[in-house]
């Protein structure tokens, strides 16, 4: 599917959204959980061909992400760049200064994708139905006047979706959901497809915890793969958005090198046995106060 040697930089597979706007199915994670690596980031655009970084406003590292950038060399045009609002800017007007607030810190005048980053946002007064609804509306509008060229959500159940598709006009392009192994939300996966919504899968290696269970370290010697490559393509070959974080060169580089094998099905199937439900990703509300 790719190539991947030095000498020329590998282009990675893309997944359709409903509007016609490609995803690459790779991208890469920066979570502000383990820091921000400059080196890390400029590596993977330029050595590894990574043309999709995820981040949010709520990670702080926007700014240095667009220094990174602009020292990779690659075109604004080339890159996805997906941000997230935070709970705290939900509302008409603050989200669309929060998103212009984003694009400044990236320094871009677009963003290919911008995801409400949680359902709840417990504001005073009002219910989240109606938060979520208002700030989906500032978001439809920034879509149509071309500042976001895509809009989702993340961590949205079905509940929240439903909702949204009866207070609003646009269907969430993506939805962003914690994704592997251990946590395998099937019904949500199913949903989003049978609506027209990509669905992308974050924390692919349980933050690292997925790379020492016995059943991944039994896969990864059957393919002579490493667990982290395992865990991406099994990802990927679910059809799933997939984006690793990693602060460390060589490990950007193990976890771009996921395409040129495939999992056999019973392999597949294995790993499906391995869904216990366990999250590593918990937010409480008090957390986006102020
Ligand atoms: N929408 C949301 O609410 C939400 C929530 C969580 C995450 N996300 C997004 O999803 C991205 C990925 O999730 P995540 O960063 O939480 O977790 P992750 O990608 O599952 O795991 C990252 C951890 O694994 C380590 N690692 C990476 N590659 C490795 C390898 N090849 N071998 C061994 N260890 C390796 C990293 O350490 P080193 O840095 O030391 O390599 C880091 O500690 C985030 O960065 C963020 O962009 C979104």
């Amino acid at each position: 599917m790719t190539s991947t040697s030095a000498s020329s930089i590998p282009t990675y597979p893309t997944v359709p959204l409903s509007n016609g706007l490609q995803i690459p199915i790779l991208g890469l994670g920066t979570s502000h959980h383990g820091g921000y690596s400059h080196r890390a980031v400029v590596y993977a655009l330029r050595d590894c061909g990574l043309r999709h970084i995820d981040t949010a406003r709520r990670y702080g590292c926007e700014e240095q992400l667009g220094v990174a950038v602009q020292e990779s060399g690659v075109r604004r045009e080339d890159l996805w760049l997906t941000t997230k609002l935070w709970p705290g800017d939900y509302g008409y007007l603050s989200t669309r200064q929060a998103c212009l607030a984003s694009c400044k810190r990236l320094g871009v005048d677009y963003l290919d994708l911008y995801l409400m980053h949680w359902p709840d946002c417990s504001v005073p007064g009002r219910s989240n139905r109606e938060v979520r609804a208002e700030t989906w509306r500032a978001l439809e509008e920034l879509y149509d006047e071309g500042v976001c060229r895509a809009i989702g959500v993340s961590n949205f159940l079905i509940p929240h979706l439903e909702e949204l598709k009866e207070d609003c006009g646009i269907v969430p392009h993506v939805n962003q959901v914690e994704y592997h192994p251990f946590q395998q939300p099937q019904e949500i996966v199913q949903y989003c497809r049978r609506e027209g919504i990509v669905f992308e899968g974050y924390c692919p290696l349980a933050k690292g915890e997925a790379l020492t269970h016995p059943a991944i370290l039994h896969l990864a010697d059957k393919y002579k793969r490493t667990p982290a490559q395992i865990c991406i393509r099994w990802s990927i070959q679910n059809g799933v958005v997939t984006i690793p974080k990693s602060t460390k060169e060589e490990r950007i580089w193990e976890n771009c090198q996921v395409f040129g094998f495939s999992l056999l099905q019973e392999d597949m199937d294995y790993a499906k046995t391995l869904h216990s439900n366990k999250k590593v990703i918990h937010l409480s509300y008090p957390l986006w106060k102020g």
